[in-house]
């Protein structure tokens, strides 16, 4: 079978996982908080002949599709990369049409996303996203503030070296006023100075479109947690995928240093 259509055809399996390997997976270990990194988008996209965003629309579905599927199995934390503070350096065109996504998503999916009790939250700095962007993600975090269902955290204009030094200038200004002892410093204080302050340390780290490395993505909160990747391109990813990333981290011995 060639490969694009092999692809095809283990998408429509995959879309009707039925309910007992969900229910199965379920009374497992699930990873309370799985981050993503989506990559491929652009791949996807050149692949099919088509432009980059037509990958990054792809894209999107899969997000909506992979947050239902994480809140129904009992993830309890979804972040996902979305934009990096290093994606500024693409041309301007595709800049601009990735600060159109969010409002496009949430205008679509926010009434879905407020209907199964999902919580949104972004993770970055809101300040430096244009006004249409930021309007709609401080209405998603506004309008699911209430809800304590899934938290889908979304990494957008994200970098993990920006949040570090930003923690770190507000760690020393509540030393300077006296807020904080020098003594007092320890990883639980740093970590709420961090943009995850009152999320847990993400369990299972899933890469996509076959990079194996980080892309400056939480490079504190990673220290622990187990990684997976796979040479599937976002558009591509399901819930199978997402599924078997989930089996591996079962099958996984966290040790931590000890023995
Ligand atoms: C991931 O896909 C989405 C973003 C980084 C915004 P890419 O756009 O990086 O896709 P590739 O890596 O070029 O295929
Ligand atoms: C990482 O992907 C950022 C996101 C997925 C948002 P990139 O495609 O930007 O990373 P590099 O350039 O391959 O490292
Ligand atoms: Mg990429």
């Amino acid at each position: 079978m060639k490969a694009i259509w092999k692809r095809w055809f283990n998408k429509d399996a995959s879309a009707n996982i039925d309910d007992n390997s969900k229910a199965e997976l379920k009374n497992l270990d699930i990873p309370e908080h799985v981050a993503i990194i989506m990559d491929g988008n652009g791949r996807w996209a050149k692949s099919r002949m088509l432009p980059r965003a037509a990958g990054h629309s792809e894209g999107m579905k899969v997000i909506r599709r992979i947050t239902k599927f994480a809140n129904e199995v009992g993830v309890k934390a979804l972040t996902l990369y979305a934009f990096s503070t290093e994606n500024w350096k693409r041309p301007e065109k595709e800049v601009n049409y990735l600060m159109k996504l969010p409002v496009e998503f949430l205008d679509t999916f926010l009434p879905e996303l407020i209907e199964e009790n999902v919580r949104v939250n972004i993770m970055g700095e809101i300040d430096g996203l244009p006004n249409h962007t930021r309007a709609a993600v401080e209405k998603a975090m506004k309008d699911t503030a209430h809800n304590d269902g899934l938290l889908l955290n979304l990494a957008f204009n994200y970098g993990s070296r920006a949040e570090m030094l930003l923690g770190v200038k507000q760690l020393m200004e509540d030393v300077k006023k006296g807020k904080v002892a020098t003594d007092d410093i320890t990883e639980e204080l740093f970590s709420s100075y961090l943009m995850t302050d009152g999320i847990r340390d993400p369990d299972l780290l899933i890469r996509t479109s076959g990079e194996i490395r980080l892309s400056n993505f939480m490079l504190w909160q990673l220290a622990y947690t187990e990684f997976w990747f796979t040479d599937v391109l976002w558009p591509d990813f399901t819930e199978k995928d997402f599924m078997e990333a989930i089996k591996v981290y079962q099958a996984r011995s966290r040790r931590y240093g000890g023995l």
